[in-house]
């Protein structure tokens, strides 16, 4: 085993099984890319400010990049007994550059090292998990721009309610992956302050220049207090709270596609290409892509409960029990990643059954509130309405018929004062379209706001 470069106080090598567990190589390698572009900065700083020679300066330079095109390469591979990522960095780099490679830490610590290299990290990811999102919430606005008039029931209790538009039915998630996109952006703004400079918690007595390091990562600013720079991971905490809202809004959703695919909705038929069979039963199309997604909801809420209790007894300021956030937060980041691409592929090819949508939303008495607010209108008071439509609803289940469909003698048994223009009132084109407040079904009103996306 290699020697540790803390190894000075100590007269015993690591036994094996505590290097092994301590290490965190195995996971933490993927924030090389980070690793190196902090060190690059890092280094470059400590020449500006004549801390270290810019020969050192450069000769780190071209040796941190070599390391990093020799990682991409597949040349240099992490079968190392190193602690960590910055070890493992650190070790190869004074291997090829010698002394100067022993220079390139100075001014800093392990502890702001790793912070700030979660925060990179995150950053980056945090953009492609935005972009992923920005595809999914194109896809449901132009789904929503084909269904401005695509009549289906709305659900209270899962029970029939008031009928509404397809489009509209898409607008409310439109809204709330837009929010989940809001959130997102804001952990990841809130994480991108640098770190550097805290040192192991209490700063450095050398003239470093935290500003112009971070300036040069292009991170906002720089970690206010020092012992709050290597001691909290709450921009861990608020991406992986931020991704399990979406997660959230994602699995509601899916588990809709999954009711909505059954043969008791038909209301989706999901393409071929995002649904499995069975092995057994040969009649079988299942919606795997939706339930995995409501699957995995599970997955990221047991990460963001992983982080926060990792992080709620410790003392100020690191501790190795930080170490175990990276696994979590990799988790989230990779599962999000996972989900989003085939979710989309599965919305924009799908099949909607714009007719079994009508025929379910003609069914249901969708209509029975219009018809109350129809009385309304003929001066009769709102709660006596509700009776009346209540009435008439009992009545069309026991001679199993729909209110649209009762004669005018049948109407006026419950109400003298229906008359002929009460099935104009309770089309269902009358109740979606009358229905223009801001936020309504009404098509134009949900076009207004398509068209302001
Ligand atoms: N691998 C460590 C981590 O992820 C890096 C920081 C180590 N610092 C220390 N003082 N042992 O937390």
């Amino acid at each position: 085993m290699a020697k540790k470069m803390w190894s000075g106080r100590f007269e015993k090598a690591t036994d094996k099984t505590v290097n092994d567990y301590n290490s965190s190589l195995p996971f933490d390698s993927r924030m090389y890319a980070q690793d190196i572009e902090g060190s690059v900065a890092h280094s470059a700083m400590l020449a500006r400010q004549g801390i270290i020679s810019q020969e050192d300066a450069d000769a780190i330079r071209e040796g941190l990049l070599s390391i990093k095109a020799d990682i991409e390469s597949g040349k240099l591979t992490f079968d190392s007994d190193a602690e960590d990522i910055h070890m493992f960095i650190e070790e190869e780099l004074t291997n090829r550059i010698g002394d100067a490679g022993k220079r390139l830490h100075t001014g800093r610590s392990r502890n702001d090292q790793v912070a700030l290299d979660q925060r990179l990290y995150l950053v980056d990811e945090a953009l492609d998990v935005i972009e992923l999102l920005d595809e999914l919430i194109e896809t449901i606005t132009d789904m929503a721009k084909e269904h401005l008039t695509t009549y289906m029931p709305g659900y209270t209790h899962l029970q029939r309610a008031q009928p509404i538009t397809y489009a509209h039915y898409l607008t409310a998630y439109i809204e709330m992956f837009k929010r989940d996109r809001d959130r997102i952006e804001a952990a990841a703004s809130r994480a991108n302050i640098s770190p550097l400079g805290s040192g192991a918690l209490a700063g450095t007595t050398y003239p470093l220049d935290r500003e112009s390091v971070a300036d040069e990562l292009g991170m906002a600013g720089v970690t206010q207090c020092s012992l709050d720079g290597v001691a909290d991971r709450d921009f861990a905490i608020e991406f992986a709270s931020a991704v399990s809202i979406l997660m959230m809004h994602l699995s509601r959703m899916s588990e809709e596609i999954i009711l909505y695919a059954s043969q008791e909705f038909k209301f989706y038929e999901l393409d071929d290409a995002y649904s499995t069979g069975s092995s057994m039963m040969p009649q079988k199309k299942n919606p795997d892509v939706a339930e995995l997604t409501r699957g995995k909801t599970g997955r990221v809420y047991g990460d963001l409960i992983s982080l926060l209790v990792i992080m709620k007894g410790l003392p100020l300021t690191y501790n190795k029990d930080m170490q175990e956030v990276q696994e979590s937060l990799f988790d989230v980041i990779d599962t999000i990643k996972g989900v989003l691409p085939p979710f989309t592929g599965m919305m924009k090819t799908m099949t909607i059954r714009k007719d079994n949508m009508e025929a379910a939303a003609l069914g249901g008495f969708t209509n029975a509130t219009d018809l109350a607010d129809y009385l309304v209108r003929k001066g009769i008071p709102f709660r006596e309405t509700h009776a009346i439509s209540g009435k008439l609803v009992h009545y069309c289940i026991e001679n199993n018929t729909t209110l649209e469909k009762l004669s005018i003698e049948q109407f006026k048994q419950f109400s003298d004062l229906i008359e002929e223009d009460v099935y104009d009132a309770i089309s269902l084109e009358t109740c979606v379209n009358k229905r223009t407040l801001t936020g309504g079904p009404a098509p134009d009103t949900v076009k207004r706001y398509l068209d302001n996306q």
